[in-house]
């Protein structure tokens, strides 16, 4: 039986992680300190459930062994909060996925699949490919950026193959709804459950590639499951759709009563995922588009 440890496994995408793990018939361990600002968190009772702090190696360390596979999804995962509270984002996002890397090459894992984030292509222009230089505009940025380097460092200094994901934005069943600064979608959806005008933020002309978070999923498990040369670790993957969309067009679908309020800082115009790299290396390509799923 495979074993893997998912961290971050009672958030929005951790936990989609988790129930496939399951289903798949993985032993697996599940760590969250239930630290984010969501409105629900997502224990499978079939694994092995710990609230505790990835940061923490004393009481996280022994949870690592015998583990296959690592997914690392524990994060400030979201670009306001980190905006305002940037030593959190920094020791969480940069300590804490040290430990996790840390306690993995202690146990041998066989692979660590590390969730990184577009936003490190910054104001680069769109499509993002991964061969374009890193460009950090805000504190959530530069510490998950900085956690993939020390990915890549992990793998060319210490052997761990280690896999970097940069997810677009990502969306679906148990996307935070929770305050302003949950992903968009999640917004729109708890507004118009809530019978109030949907929040555009700006003009609403901002593009986004919206990805299904089925489909990240899927890239997760099989890139864990994929047996590569070890040329391919330690590198960049973008996770997207392949197609964009305005802020404005999704608010439209959703509901035709929306508002537009004040733009934000540190916010990019255009992200669209070129994702020939994971195709090509690791065979994987999405399956839902958003233009063809009812919101
Ligand atoms: N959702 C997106 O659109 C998106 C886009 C790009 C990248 N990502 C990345 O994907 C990952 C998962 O994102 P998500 O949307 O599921 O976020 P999320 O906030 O729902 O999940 C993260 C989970 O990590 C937990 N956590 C935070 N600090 C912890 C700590 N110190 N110890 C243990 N657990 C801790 C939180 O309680 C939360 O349940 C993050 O690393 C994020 O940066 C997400």
């Amino acid at each position: 039986m495979k074993k893997s440890l998912v961290t971050g496994a009672a958030g929005f995408i951790g936990s989609h992680i988790v129930d496939k793990l399951i289903e798949l018939g993985h032993e697996v361990v599940a760590i969250d300190n239930e630290s984010a600002n969501n409105d629900f968190f997502y224990w499978n009772p079939k694994a092995k459930n710990y609230k505790l702090d990835i940061c923490n190696l004393q009481e996280t360390q022994h949870l690592y062994e015998g583990v296959d596979y690592v997914f690392h999804l524990a994060a400030e995962s979201r670009i306001q909060p980190a905006i305002e509270n940037p030593i959190n984002a920094v020791f969480l996002n940069c300590v804490g996925t040290t430990t996790v890397l840390q306690c993995s090459r202690m146990a041998n894992v066989k692979k660590v699949i590390y969730s990184s984030t577009s936003s490190g292509y910054g104001m680069n222009p769109a499509p993002n490919v991964e061969t374009q230089p890193d460009e950090c505009l805000n504190p959530y940025s530069v510490s998950k950026i900085a956690g993939e380097k020390l990915c890549k460092m992990y793998t060319d200094l210490f052997q761990l193959n280690t896999v970097i994901f940069r997810y677009f934005n990502v969306y679906g069943d148990r996307s935070p709804t929770n305050g302003q600064y949950a992903p968009v979608i999640g917004i729109f959806q708890r507004q118009r459950a809530n019978k109030e005008p949907l929040t555009v933020v700006g003009t609403g002309q901002k593009l986004r590639d919206f990805v299904h978070v089925s489909d990240i999923v899927d890239a997760n498990i099989t890139v864990a499951l994929s047996e590569v040369n070890a040329m391919h670790y330690g590198q960049v993957y973008n996770v997207g759709s392949g197609e964009n969309i305005t802020i404005l067009e999704i608010a439209k679908r959703i509901s035709d009563n929306y508002i537009f309020i004040p733009p934000r800082i540190g916010e990019v115009e255009t992200t669209l995922a070129n994702i020939e790299k994971i195709k090509k290396v690791f065979g994987w390509s999405p399956k839902i588009s958003i233009n063809k799923i009812q919101l």
